[in-house]
């Protein structure tokens, strides 16, 4: 990495959205947050918390009432076109995936690409590359009605991954699938920020996706409730809690921690294990 190079790849400061309403929303509320590279952070937090809004804000879809936001060390609001700022350093995932039902599944991929200028021929190439890294080269040339749920998400991952972003946007990316799917997805993810140095901002509601991250930032009412490194203590803690009531209603019979994504090892923390105040 070269000296000048930004040491964090988010970073909002006092970061507030208010939306107009009879009584004005404040959806987020002076948020502080750093973001490193490399790592692979889950934002939890109740309905309404502010997590979409959050996650808007620092890909550049919406813009903040107060508060500054900085990616790769460029302030959103002093860039010029955002449009091609977002094509090239972000990757977007969202629940319902969007992807184009008319095109294929390696054009779908190809989009991003189309939007920055890759030659055609680089694109066809790039495409089949992602998709056969997610296990889907076979399935390159199928609709995305042709495909099952979890197929279309990593779809979507390819897509999102298509112009080699710095930092990829997840909300609600395991929502629609059944546990091995958004177990696949899960590790694409811990492989892309541990193997790959992506920075991974994820929203679930979903304690066990939460837990295969290094970081669990929950928000209520706009605020930062809890920022918390996801250690050997935290997940132990998590695992006595298993057999009561409580942990069959958060857990069900799944395993704790990453270890649905990763069979053989425990959940890896992007960084040492350390508590955070919040
Ligand atoms: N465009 C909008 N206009 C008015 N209010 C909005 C708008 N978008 C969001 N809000 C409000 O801002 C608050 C935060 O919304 P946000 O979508 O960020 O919540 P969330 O944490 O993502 O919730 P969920 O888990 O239900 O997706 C909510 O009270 C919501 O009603
Ligand atoms: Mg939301």
């Amino acid at each position: 990495m070269p000296e000048d190079a930004p040491s964090w790849v988010v970073e909002a400061v006092g970061l507030t959205r208010v939306f107009p309403d009879a009584v004005a929303v404040r959806a987020l509320d002076g948020v502080d947050v750093r973001i490193a590279r490399g790592e692979f952070v889950a934002i939890m937090g109740p309905s309404g918390s502010g997590k979409s809004t959050l996650l808007h804000l620092v890909g550049a879809l919406d813009r903040p009432t107060d508060g500054v936001i900085r990616v790769d060390g460029q302030d959103l609001a002093a860039v010029d076109d955002l449009d091609r700022f977002r094509a090239r350093s972000i990757g977007f995932i969202f629940q319902m995936h969007n992807l184009l039902p008319t095109l294929t599944a390696a054009e779908n991929v190809a989009v991003p690409m189309q939007g920055i200028g890759v030659p055609a021929a680089t694109r066809r190439t790039r495409s089949l590359e992602l998709l056969d890294s997610l296990g889907l080269a076979h399935l390159a040339h199928r609709l995305p009605n042709q495909l099952s749920g979890g197929q279309r998400q990593r779809v979507a991952v390819a897509r999102a991954l298509a112009n080699d972003p710095s930092l990829i946007l997840a909300d609600e990316p395991t929502g629609n699938l059944d546990s091995t799917s958004g177990g696949e997805v899960v590790k694409r993810f811990q492989s892309l920020a541990h193997e790959h140095g992506k920075t991974i901002v994820l929203v679930t509601h979903d304690p066990v996706v939460a837990l295969a991250a290094g970081r669990i930032i929950s928000l209520r009412d706009g605020r930062i409730d809890q920022d918390e490194q996801v250690d050997e203590a935290y997940v132990n803690q998590l695992n006595a809690l298993r057999p009561t009531p409580l942990g069959r209603l958060l857990f069900g019979e799944r395993p704790v921690a990453g270890s649905e994504a990763e069979p053989d090892q425990p959940a890896q923390p992007a960084q040492p294990a350390q508590r955070r105040g919040s």
